[in-house]
């Protein structure tokens, strides 16, 4: 419910916090900035593939189906989400483009380089085991594939004092087990020799 009001669901299609920039007036339009980021990494070609990893009512991959021409995939826990998402996909007409399906991000059904870009936005944070979703993630890219993750991390500020007992009520909140620092998330990818970039 409080998705539904506070994140003005049906009109921003998302569940995440979005992307401020100093311009940014609303929630709405920060969601639209993550959706512009997450474009951004969509290869020049044709028939593109993508994965939206926890993917909450398929905003993102309608956003890219619809102004990318992409084919998205969509996974997550939730059947809510599938019914909310399927309606939506229909209202945009987009069924043919879009799917979504219960999967777990750690273990999909979808054979070995099925994508050209694998994208995650605020899911990875609740995997108890970060590594196992990256490996998957991996697993499904085409050669040249991204993995592109916009996500909550662990910093230096949140492990202090003064800050680590809001930290752990927020964690708590989110049902978010641990979160993982730069140094963390660098050294689970590169487990995978693959090239990592944060920003
Ligand atoms: C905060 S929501 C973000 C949803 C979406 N990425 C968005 O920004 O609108 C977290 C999402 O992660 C998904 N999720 C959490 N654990 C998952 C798992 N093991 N496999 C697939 N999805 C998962 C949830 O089902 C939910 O859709």
């Amino acid at each position: 419910m409080h998705y539904k009001v506070g994140w003005q669901l049906k009109k921003s299609k998302g569940l995440h916090l979005g992307l401020w920039h100093p311009d940014t007036k609303s929630l709405h339009e920060a969601i639209q900035n993550t959706n512009e980021k997450i474009a951004g990494f969509i290869p020049v070609k044709k028939d593109i593939r993508v994965l939206d990893a926890g993917c909450g009512v398929g905003g993102t991959a309608i956003y890219l189906a619809k102004n990318y021409r992409c084919q998205a995939k969509g996974i997550t826990l939730s059947k809510l989400q599938i019914s909310q998402g399927k309606d939506y996909i229909r209202e945009a007409g987009l069924e043919g483009q879009v799917r979504l399906s219960l999967q777990d991000y750690t273990s999909t059904s979808f054979t070995d380089g099925s994508f050209d870009l694998v994208y995650a936005i605020e899911s990875i944070c609740h995997a108890s085991e970060k590594a196992d979703v990256y490996k998957e993630a991996f697993r499904l890219l085409k050669p040249g594939g991204k993995l592109v993750v916009i996500d909550y991390f662990s910093t230096e500020k949140g492990q202090r004092p003064e800050n680590r007992k809001l930290l752990e009520w927020w964690l708590h909140l989110w049902a978010v087990s641990a979160l993982d620092d730069d140094y963390q998330t660098q050294k689970k990818i590169k487990a995978d020799g693959i090239w990592f970039h944060s920003g």
